[in-house]
C-alpha cells in the first residue's frame, strides 16, 4: 500500500457519532475535511472494541458488526478512491476511560489495582481477571477484521497514550506477579498476544501498525503523577517507567507489524505528547462534567474550582507544561535502532522547517492540533510551499484537547479568531456538519 503523501493526520477524537458509537455523516465530515484538505492518510480515533464501553459518550465503536456497516458506509468518501488512505485505530481505554453516562466498574479496569487522581473517573482501578484479558485480545481481533471489512486501509493497535495495553506495559502500573506482568517479558505479553490475533484475523496482506509512546515519563509532570498509586516517587524505574530503549526492545520483539505511530508520554492529555498548555478552564469544565460519577471526580472538580484567581490555579496546573518540542527525538531514536520498521513521528509539527526535520529520519509524520486550526496546510504547503503566518498558527492553547469529551470538535482559541466568539463559532460548526438535505443550499449559511 502507498500513501499519496508522507503527511497524515493523526488521531482526533470528540463527539461526532451516535451515542451507541455507530459513525455519523458528522464524523464522516469532519473526517474528510482533512481529506479535502490534501492528507495522504488519517489515522481515525480508537474506535473502542468493547461493546460494554459506549463512553465517553458519542465516541465511536467497532466492538459490534452493526458499527462495521454504518462505517463501510462511509468510508469511501473520506477515502475519495485511493487518494487519501484511511487508518482504523482501535483500542480499549481501560481505567483511563475519561466520561460515562453512569458509572460502571469496567471503566476502572486495568493491569492491576491502584489509584490514579488525574487520569479516568473511577476512583480506583483494578487488575483484569485473566479471562477478562483473553476477552480484550479476542476483541481486538475481531475489531481489526471489522474494520478491514468495512474497506479500511489499515489498523493501528492502541498500545500508548495510557490505555489498556499502555497499562500492561507500563512497570508502575502494571504490578502483576503472574503470566500477564511481573518482568519485562510478562508485561509485553498482552500486546504479543493481541499482536497475533489480530494478524491471525485480518490476514498477511493487510497493514497493521501500532501506536506506541516512545517513552512512558511517568514522573512528568509532577502534578498529573501525584495522585497516582503506587507513586512513580517511590523508586527511579517507577519515576522513568519505559524508557525509548526499552520501548525499542519491545518493538524489536512484535510480530507482523508494519509500523510505529509515536507518541510520548503516559495518558492523555500529557505535555510530551500535546506540547503547549495544560487548558485548565476546559478541564475543569470536563472534570465538572464527569463529578457525579465517583467520588474521587468529585474531589477533583471540587479542587478545580478552590477559590483561588482563575489566573493562579492556571498558573500551578501548568507547572511542568510548555510547548517544546519533544517527541521528535523519541520517534528519530526508535528509527534508529529498527532501521526497517516504517516510523509515523507526531507531535508539534506544523512549520515546514519542522516536517523537513521530521521526514529527515522518519517515514510519514501525522499532525493533529495544526490540522484542526488549518484544515488546508497540507494542500497550501504542496502547491506554495509557503508557511501559514504565524496569526493563523496552532497557538497550542490546548483548548480543543480539553474540550474533547464535552464539545463539538474545533479550535477554541479565540485569539485565532480576532477576538471574535461568533467567528470561532462558525468555524467550530464547519467541522460539526451533517450531510446537507434538499433546499438546504438555498438558505445563508451563517458563515456566508
Ligand atoms: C482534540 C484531540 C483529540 C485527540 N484524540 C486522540 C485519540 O482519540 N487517539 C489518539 O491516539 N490520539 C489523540 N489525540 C492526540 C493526537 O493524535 C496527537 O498525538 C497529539 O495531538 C500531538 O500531535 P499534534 O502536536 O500534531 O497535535 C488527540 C489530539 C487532539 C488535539
Amino acid at each position: 500500500m502507498s500513501f499519496g503523501n508522507r503527511l497524515l493526520r493523526s488521531s482526533v477524537g470528540g463527539r461526532t457519532c451516535n451515542y451507541d458509537g455507530t459513525v455519523t455523516d458528522v464524523w464522516k465530515n469532519f473526517e474528510k475535511r482533512f481529506a479535502d484538505g490534501g492528507v495522504g492518510g488519517i489515522v481515525s480515533t480508537t474506535f473502542h472494541v468493547n461493546k460494554e464501553r459506549l463512553s465517553p459518550p458519542q465516541y465511536p465503536s467497532i466492538a459490534t458488526r452493526r458499527h462495521m456497516l454504518h462505517l463501510k458506509q462511509r468510508l469511501p468518501e473520506i477515502q475519495q478512491g485511493g487518494r487519501c488512505r484511511y487508518i482504523v485505530q482501535i483500542g480499549d481505554p481501560g481505567y483511563v476511560t475519561y466520561s460515562s453516562l453512569f458509572s460502571e466498574d469496567q471503566d476502572g479496569l486495568s493491569s492491576s489495582d491502584g489509584r490514579d487522581f488525574a487520569f479516568g473517573y473511577n476512583s480506583r482501578r483494578h487488575a483484569m481477571s485473566p479471562q477478562q484479558i483473553e476477552r480484550s485480545i479476542t476483541e481486538h481481533a475481531a475489531a481489526a477484521s471489522r474494520a478491514r471489512e468495512a474497506g479500511a486501509d489499515g489498523i493501528e493497535i492502541t498500545a500508548g497514550k495510557g490505555y489498556l495495553i499502555h497499562q500492561f506495559l507500563n512497570p508502575a502500573i502494571n504490578r502483576r506477579q503472574d503470566d500477564w506482568g511481573g518482568s519485562e517479558d510478562k508485561r509485553f505479553r498482552l500486546l504479543d498476544e493481541v499482536l497475533k490475533a489480530v494478524r491471525a484475523a485480518v490476514g498477511k496482506d493487510f497493514l497493521v501498525g501500532v501506536r506506541l509512546s516512545g517513552a512512558d515519563f511517568n514522573a512528568s509532570p509532577l502534578l498529573l503523577s501525584f495522585g497516582r498509586w503506587p507513586s512513580p516517587l517511590v523508586s527511579t524505574a517507577m519515576r522513568r517507567g519505559n524508557d525509548v530503549d526499552q520501548m525499542a526492545r519491545y518493538a524489536k520483539r512484535m510480530q507482523g507489524v508494519d509500523y510505529l505511530h509515536v507518541v510520548a508520554g503516559y495518558g492523555f492529555p500529557n505535555p510530551h505528547d500535546v506540547a503547549g498548555a495544560f487548558p485548565f478552564q476546559e478541564i475543569r469544565i470536563f472534570f465538572d462534567s464527569v463529578r457525579h460519577l465517583s467520588s474521587k471526580a468529585g474531589w477533583r472538580a471540587a479542587l478545580a474550582h478552590f477559590p483561588l484567581p482563575v489566573r493562579a490555579l492556571h498558573w500551578f496546573t501548568n507547572l511542568g507544561w510548555n510547548p517544546a518540542f519533544r517527541s521528535l527525538g523519541l520517534a528519530n531514536e526508535l528509527k534508529k535502532q529498527l532501521p526497517s520498521m516504517m516510523v509515523i513521528t507526531n507531535g508539534s509539527y506544523e512549520t515546514l522547517e519542522s516536517l523537513d526535520k521530521g521526514l529527515e529520519h522518519c517515514d510519514l509524520v501525522s499532525m493533529a492540533r495544526a490540522l484542526i486550526a488549518n484544515p488546508d496546510l497540507i494542500s497550501a504547503y504542496l502547491n506554495h510551499d509557503k508557511d501559514v503566518p504565524e496569526t493563523k498558527r496552532c497557538t497550542r492553547c490546548n483548548r480543543c484537547v480539553g474540550r474533547t469529551t464535552t464539545s463539538p470538535l474545533g479550535c477554541y482559541d479565540v485569539s485565532r479568531f480576532g477576538g471574535s466568539h461568533s467567528r470561532m463559532l462558525s468555524e467550530i460548526m464547519k467541522w460539526n456538519r451533517p450531510d446537507r438535505v434538499p433546499g438546504e443550499e438555498d438558505e445563508q449559511q451563517p458563515d456566508a
